[in-house]
């Protein structure tokens, strides 16, 4: 069964926008959880610009299947293994970067991305690798030794939307999943993903886990806010 990955970054977003508890990041934890979502994913960036270090703890606390994006240096890790998340996710970060914009740069980074992955897969905990789609950087994830690997659809997703041709990157998509089973790789995806491009993906067998945010959660207050504003109206009639 295909897996699907919910990031919450974004409630976070929202409730640090206040300062305060609301909406809570444990409840909606909660209502992903038995909602069906197989896992749930939190990027505790270095700036903490939404997720803390005490939502991360909580969450894994709770024993929720957390999925830890994170960037790839030691002291990252270290938290990683005192939080003990049951995935790890290593995604490039740049500081002013509004989302994570492209994927890992395998070759410059190897020893230190082997490290930790090695680190991690002795820990228990399942890594997986944020690439762009390219026979080459699976070839490099599967020496580094990751459990997974989560391509980056970023591109397509943004051709998909302005409706400009999406087939070479489709193709390219294609060819890096069945490559990654071949090669006992798991093969994930993630980013900018909405109804539409994910129903594409899903042509592509080879793809065992979606992980989706931002959509997910506006999609959310477009479906939620009318039932909210009900609420009010009975409370004040
Ligand atoms: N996967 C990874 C590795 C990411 O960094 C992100 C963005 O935080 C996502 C998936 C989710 O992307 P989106 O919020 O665009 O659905």
């Amino acid at each position: 069964m295909t897996k699907l990955g919910i990031n919450i970054d974004h409630v976070a977003t929202v409730r640090n926008a206040r300062g305060e508890g609301h909406p809570s990041i444990i409840e909606i934890a909660k209502i992903v959880k038995d909602s069906g979502a197989d896992s749930i994913t939190v990027h505790l960036r270095e700036d903490r610009r939404h997720i803390k270090d005490q939502d991360l703890k909580n969450l894994c606390n709770k024993k929720y299947l957390i999925n830890m994006e994170m960037a790839a240096n030691i002291k990252m890790m270290e938290i990683a293994i005192k939080n003990k998340p049951k995935f790890v996710c290593l995604v490039p970060e740049k500081r002013n970067e509004v989302t994570t914009e492209g994927g890992l740069n395998l070759k410059k980074n190897y020893n230190l991305i082997k490290k930790i992955v090695t680190k991690l897969n002795n820990k228990n905990i399942r890594t997986s690798l944020f690439i762009d789609p390219s026979i080459r950087n699976i070839m490099l994830s599967k020496k580094i030794g990751a459990k997974c690997v989560e391509l980056h659809t970023g591109k397509i997703s943004r051709l998909i939307k302005n409706n400009k041709n999406f087939s070479k990157e489709f193709l390219k998509i294609k060819r890096c999943s069945k490559f990654g089973t071949e090669n006992n790789i798991e093969i994930h995806a993630g980013h900018g993903l909405d109804y539409k491009t994910t129903r594409l993906l899903t042509k592509i067998s080879n793809i065992s886990e979606y992980n989706i945010g931002h959509f997910i959660i506006g999609e959310s207050i477009k479906i939620g806010i009318s039932k909210v504003i009900k609420n009010f109206k009975k409370i004040i009639k």
